[in-house]
């Protein structure tokens, strides 16, 4: 588990996210806390509940973004899934519950996929043997002629200098690879995926895994039979039982767009829907036991946050025990100018970054002046202001429309520099900015 102090999470996140400092130390300070609880002793341990977050603020400032990095940053469990998407228990749609049974199988690959690196160099070996038996087979035992074992043993041997080497990475083997089961499409229908998950896991079991063989290179025979051979070194079981563990302990659901499902009042439609979600939601947020392919899964010490731009709705329109569940509540900022300038251009994966790396590869060199970002900046707020607020989402609109021509043309500029300055970008928007409607549809 993550061991980051609060204040490397929020310098991780600053790498990626401008501004947002609440909002950065409210889920840097959750992240800590499942560390500090792992660290007491085990009958305070079951006492300490997790302390969910809400972060509340306009659409396109960084919640989902926050997530994002959070679960890089996590190295736990961690699953992000929209409010919206589900439904009440009876309806056709995807329950609350299979969040927790898709952490599971997240945990249960991350699980296998750290035994399998334990167990990769074992995994190499074995494999290794394995090619080596398919590029020179063994000697059938015959009994009576003078024992050629000898001379047959160095040939062998010879044979993995050479492939150690990668002396034989040229040559094509024949290998026997697993075929991929039987795909049943017929359930594809949405809030079906786990029953179809589940039909296939059965399948699998009852029919023994087809195999077909591929005349692949030694280097990709070396791969998969490396892979075969690390599934079968690993000890499923194990594997499972710490995954449930892994869950349980520190295991984190990231519930966007919560505000979607705000709302009590009672009629027709799709509220009776929203507030059931939230009904159900209660018990896993709460604590309780789900049932999934591995075991049960107790959800006591999951942390949940929670974001949701909360325009129509607000927090108070969620079903007081929910509200309850959510004991932090942190605001993001509206995006000013100033925050336009800096998510244009530090990031890390900032958006100039971006389209210079893009039109590099046509050989084509983007030099962004000074007064050519700020003019971006300022374009974004003015129109979010004048039409519609979306935030920094609003950078990718104008950035896209006044790169447009460039973009067209680059394979047939090659070798150019083009300067980029702020008359060239007001140039590009000028007539879209002057005409509302028309920046409320190109912008
Ligand atoms: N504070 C920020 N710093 C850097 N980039 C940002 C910031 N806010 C938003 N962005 C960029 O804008 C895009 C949209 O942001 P994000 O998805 O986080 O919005 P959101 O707050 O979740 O909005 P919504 O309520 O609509 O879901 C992201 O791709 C992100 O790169
Ligand atoms: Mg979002």
């Amino acid at each position: 588990m993550s061991n980051f102090t609060p204040k490397e999470i929020v310098s991780e996140l600053d790498k990626y996210i401008i501004g947002q400092g609440k909002a950065k130390r409210a889920v840097a300070v959750a992240l800590r806390n499942r560390w500090r609880r792992q660290q007491i002793p085990k009958e305070l341990r079951d006492e300490v509940a997790p302390k969910n977050i809400i972060m509340i603020g306009p659409t396109g400032v960084g919640k989902t973004e926050i997530a994002r990095r959070l679960s890089r940053l996590a190295q736990a469990p961690f699953i992000k899934v929209e409010a919206s998407k589900f439904t009440e228990v009876g309806y056709v749609g995807r329950d609350v519950e299979s969040i927790i049974r898709e952490l599971t199988d997240i945990a249960v690959g991350m699980i296998k996929a750290e035994e399998a690196e334990k167990v990769k160099d074992k995994a190499r070996e074995i494999a290794e043997e394995r090619v080596l038996d398919i590029l020179l087979p063994p000697r059938p035992v015959t009994g009576t002629e003078p024992s050629p074992e000898e001379s047959h043993k160095a040939t062998r041997e010879k044979l993995r200098t050479l492939l150690l080497e990668g002396k034989l990475d040229d040559r094509f083997v024949e290998v026997e690879v697993k075929e991929s089961g039987p795909v049943v499409g017929v359930l594809s229908a949405p809030g079906m995926e786990d029953i179809e998950s589940n039909l296939k896991d059965m399948f699998s079991n009852l029919f023994p895994q087809k195999t077909k063989k591929a005349m692949v290179k030694v280097p990709e025979a070396l791969e998969l039979l490396a892979k075969e051979e690390a599934g079968r070194l690993v000890d499923m079981e194990r594997v499972t039982k710490t995954a449930v563990e892994r869950v349980e302990q520190s295991g984190i659901v990231f519930l966007d767009e919560i505000d979607k499902i705000a709302g009590r009042e009672k009629g027709s439609g799709p509220d009776v829907s929203r507030e059931g979600v939230q009904r159900d939601l209660l018990p896993i947020v709460e604590g309780s036991t789900v049932n999934t392919k591995y075991g049960m899964v107790k959800t006591d010490h999951i942390l949940f946050i929670a974001a949701g731009a909360f325009h129509v709705s607000k927090p108070s329109d969620l079903i007081p025990e929910l509200q309850g569940r959510f004991p932090i509540r942190v605001e993001l900022d509206s995006l000013t100018k100033e925050d336009f300038i800096k998510i244009l251009t530090e990031p890390r994966n900032a958006l100039i970054k971006q389209y210079k790396a893009l039109l590099e590869t046509e050989g084509v060199v983007l030099d962004f002046k000074e007064d050519a970002i700020a003019e971006i900046a300022e374009i974004a707020t003015l129109v979010n202001e004048r039409t519609e607020n979306i935030g920094a989402r609003r950078l990718y609109t104008i950035m896209e429309k006044f790169l447009e021509e460039i973009s067209f043309e680059a394979p047939d500029i090659k070798g150019q520099t083009i300067p980029i300055s702020g008359q060239y970008v007001r140039g590009k928007l000028s007539n879209i900015i002057k005409n509302e409607d028309l920046s409320r549809y190109i912008l």
